[in-house]
């Protein structure tokens, strides 16, 4: 969402030394970056580079690390990793921008992330908590889980659920990109297709 980024996390990447993050958030930000030491990290390896990166800031540099969205929404896992101190740079979340697309009230929605559900208990619990939503008529914005837990999946588990088939859903991809999407649907009809990871659903709506 480089467009979208604020003007203090572009003042943060501007005045570090060494930039950090996952590909897609550093192609973002990709303008930004000319003479910067640039520490891609993968899921695997994003532990030890953090940790390479604490180093550096416990000697004195400046370092930034570039998260997609806003860092407090669906970024738990990663934050615990940091060993040291850092500042928070607020964000537009996909959920926000998922949020405008469709004119649905956040502080009126079901917000929730699968990325960090772990369990099949809880789960199964969260989307248990989704059908009492739809049955209330209330909307959902929800993140899928890349890639074992998509549109298609999850779908099908709802209705398993008891959520009606005729339930409305729509699925956001690639939000504020050049090749952004999107799909509309019911439960029981939304397209069978292989959706990309960067993708939010908006059920009930
Ligand atoms: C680890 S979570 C991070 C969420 C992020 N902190 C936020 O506030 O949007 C990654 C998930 O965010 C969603 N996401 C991030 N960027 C997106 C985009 N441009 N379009 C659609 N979904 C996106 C996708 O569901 C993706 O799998």
């Amino acid at each position: 969402m480089g467009f979208l980024m604020c003007g203090f996390a572009k003042r943060a990447i501007l005045d570090a030394k060494v930039v950090a993050g996952y590909a897609h958030p550093l192609r973002t930000v990709r303008h930004l970056l000319s003479g910067k030491v640039v520490l891609t990290f993968t899921i695997k390896d994003s532990k030890q580079k953090i940790e390479q990166i604490c180093q550096r800031v416990k000697q004195g540099e400046s370092c930034a690390i570039v998260l997609t969205g806003d860092a407090c929404f669906s970024e738990k896992e990663l934050l615990q990793k940091i060993p040291c101190d850092f500042e928070i740079i607020p964000g537009i979340s996909s959920i926000q921008v998922a949020a405008a697309r469709c004119g649905v009230s956040l502080d009126k929605a079901h917000v929730l992330t699968l990325h960090e559900s772990g369990e099949r208990e809880l789960l199964e619990q969260k989307l248990r908590e989704v059908v009492d939503s739809i049955k209330r008529s209330k909307p959902v914005l929800l993140l899928p889980r890349p890639y074992d837990l998509m549109p298609n999946e999850i779908a099908s588990l709802l209705i398993s659920f008891g959520a009606p088939k005729h339930t409305t859903v729509r699925v956001y991809e690639n939000l504020t990109l050049e090749n952004e999407t999107q799909t509309q649907a019911t439960l029981a009809s939304l397209p069978r297709k292989t959706y990309s990871d960067l993708t939010v659903m908006v059920i009930n709506v």
